[in-house]
Parts: structure tokens; C-alpha cells; sequence
């Protein structure tokens, strides 16, 4: 093996950057040359593709975003689109492409693989909805950025005696919801992996004003409903007032934390370590804080994410 391609692909996440970097140091401190492929899959057919300098790895471990660029590129799931993907990479003479990237680019790199063309899986993406890892790149940013947006409607809520719906990202999963809302000391955490009555939030929100509270929150996973939605519900049976907002596209954003760049970091230079040992076609994760790698698509086929749902049960524990 000679030639190593890195690729961003769906949304982006913070600490995608420190991915790239360790991929591409740790692959040529072994003597390997890296190349970086612009705009996720969608570029790799156009053939967009560079070779990438170690200088050029300095200064970005704090950025957020991807140097590389990103796309989301539903036509990469037909073969043909595929094939012209894994033609470009034999012209520039690579070996082997690893994929950072959250579940559809998973996917690419599961058929690549099908293809029989080396592929590797390094799991970025706020969700934190990957099978075989317990945390992804750019997760504890993004809970981060929503726990501090948290903490400042606390204290307007708290001015104003109202109660805030907040909705927050994670597609079908509501992991940022969870951590997000026990930091933030949520009246209620609302996600898609468990059943909730609006009608008995809305009581409790009321007994805790009856009680002297002097605000409310409500984090919303995304996947469940509209924060506006959630709202008209909840007006049903409250008797406070109620603010709706969605945090939106800045929980994507932003300097990594350091849980994110020390997690890209080691993410990446495992998948250099694997591939050396001629190891391949693998999904890299973590688990109980062990590096793993697990057969990409057996992963994507027979597993599925398990939202920490414990944590949901803790809340209502400790927010009664
Ligand atoms: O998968 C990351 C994510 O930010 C999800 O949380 C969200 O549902 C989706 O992407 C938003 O996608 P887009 O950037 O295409 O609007």
C-alpha cells in the first residue's frame, strides 16, 4: 500500500478537521503519501482529488468545519455512479480511502468495499447514531454548543417566568437531547426513543411553578416533532407561557472540544494502523474508551445505534 485517500461526506461535524489531520500524519509519518478527495463522494467521481502536504495539516485541529468540504450525494447508492467513483481512485493510484462521515457515507464506503476496494469508516457526525461506536466525532461539540445556548434561555426563562421548548439536532436519535438536557437541568427530555405525554409534562412544568420554580425547559429531540408543534401541544394543558425555538445548523459548527480532537485524533491514526497491517473494509469506534474496528458491513447490516436510553431515566430521577 502506497497511496491513501480521505474523504468528508453528509454533514459536517466539529473535529472533522483533527480527523483529516491525524489520517493524513499518521500515513505519511509511515512513509505513505496522502491524498484528500474535495466534496465528499460527489467529488470523488468528478475525480477531485489532491495530494495533501503535512504543512498543510498545521492549524487545523481547531477548526470547524472540513477542509475537505462536504456533500450529500444520494446518487453514490447506484452502482454505476460507484464504479466511477472506485475508477478515479485506481487512476490516481490509491489504495485504500477512508471515510469520515456519518450514516449514508457509511453506506458509500460499505459498497466501495462490496466493490472490493479497501474502505474504512471513521464516525463523524453530531447524532451520535453510528453502530458500532459509543461516541462520534463532532457529538460532544455539538452538546456543547446547544448546553450553552441551554444555560442562556435558562436565564431569560427564569426573567420572564416562562417555559422554553428547545429543539435540538440528532436526526432519529436523541443523544444531544439527552446530555444536552441533564446538563442544561431540563424540566423534560422529549426524544424518539422513548414515550412521552405532553398532557403530564405540562402538570409537572405547572406543579414545579406551584412549587416556586420560576422557569421551565423542555428539550426536544428533532426526531420527534417541531419545537413549534410541541409548543401548541403543550398550550393545551399549561397554564404558563411558552416560548418555541430550534437551535438548528450552529450545533454543526465551532472550535472541537477537546473530547472531539483527542477522540478524531486517535480515530484516525487507528485507521492508518489497520490498514498498515493490511487490515480493511472495517467501521472504527469506541467502546467502553478502547479503540475497536468492526467488519463495516456486518455493522451497518445487523447493528443499530442503542441511544444511551439510561440517561433518560436519570433525568427523570433527578427532575422530578
Ligand atoms: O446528520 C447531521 C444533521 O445535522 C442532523 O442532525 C440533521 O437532521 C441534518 O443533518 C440536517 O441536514 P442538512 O444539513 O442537510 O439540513
Amino acid at each position: 500500500m502506497k497511496r491513501i485517500g480521505i474523504l468528508t461526506s453528509g454533514g459536517d461535524s466539529s473535529g472533522m478537521n483533527a480527523a483529516i489531520r491525524a489520517i493524513a500524519r499518521s500515513a505519511i509519518s509511515a512513509g505513505l503519501e496522502a491524498y484528500g478527495i474535495n466534496y465528499g463522494f460527489a467529488g470523488l467521481v468528478a475525480g477531485n482529488i489532491r495530494k495533501l502536504d503535512s504543512s498543510e495539516m498545521d492549524g487545523v485541529i481547531d477548526r470547524g468545519g472540513t477542509l475537505l468540504y462536504s456533500a450529500r450525494f444520494p446518487e453514490f447508492a447506484q452502482e454505476q455512479t460507484q464504479l466511477k467513483g472506485i475508477a478515479q481512485l485506481k487512476k490516481f493510484g490509491i489504495d485504500a480511502l477512508v471515510v469520515i462521515g456519518g450514516d449514508g457515507s457509511y453506506h458509500g464506503a460499505e459498497r466501495l468495499t462490496q466493490h472490493g476496494f479497501n474502505s474504512v469508516g471513521v464516525p463523524g457526525t453530531i447524532d451520535n447514531d453510528i453502530p458500532g461506536t459509543d461516541f462520534t466525532i463532532g457529538f460532544d461539540t455539538a452538546v456543547n454548543v446547544a448546553l450553552d445556548a441551554l444555560d442562556r434561555v435558562n436565564d431569560t426563562a427564569t426573567s420572564h417566568q416562562r417555559t422554553f421548548v428547545v429543539e435540538v439536532m440528532g436526526r432519529g436519535a436523541g443523544d444531544i437531547a439527552l446530555w444536552a438536557g441533564i446538563a442544561a437541568d431540563a424540566d423534560a427530555i422529549v426524544i424518539p426513543e422513548r414515550e412521552y405525554d405532553i398532557k403530564e409534562i405540562a402538570e409537572k412544568i405547572n406543579r414545579n411553578y406551584a412549587n416556586g420554580k420560576q422557569h421551565g425547559l423542555i428539550v426536544l429531540a428533532e426526531g420527534v416533532m417541531s419545537a413549534a408543534d410541541f409548543k401548541d401541544k403543550l398550550d393545551e394543558f399549561s397554564n404558563f407561557e411558552t416560548r418555541a425555538i430550534t437551535l438548528g445548523h450552529v450545533q454543526r459548527g465551532g472550535r472541537p472540544t477537546a473530547k472531539d480532537r483527542v477522540l478524531a485524533t486517535r480515530f484516525g491514526d487507528y485507521a492508518i494502523r489497520l490498514l498498515l497491517e493490511g487490515k480493511g473494509g472495517l467501521a472504527i469506534g469506541i467502546h467502553d474508551n478502547q479503540l475497536v474496528a468492526t467488519d463495516i458491513i456486518d455493522t451497518l447490516e445487523n447493528h443499530k445505534h442503542q441511544t444511551d436510553v439510561s440517561l433518560y431515566d436519570l433525568n427523570e430521577r433527578v427532575r422530578f
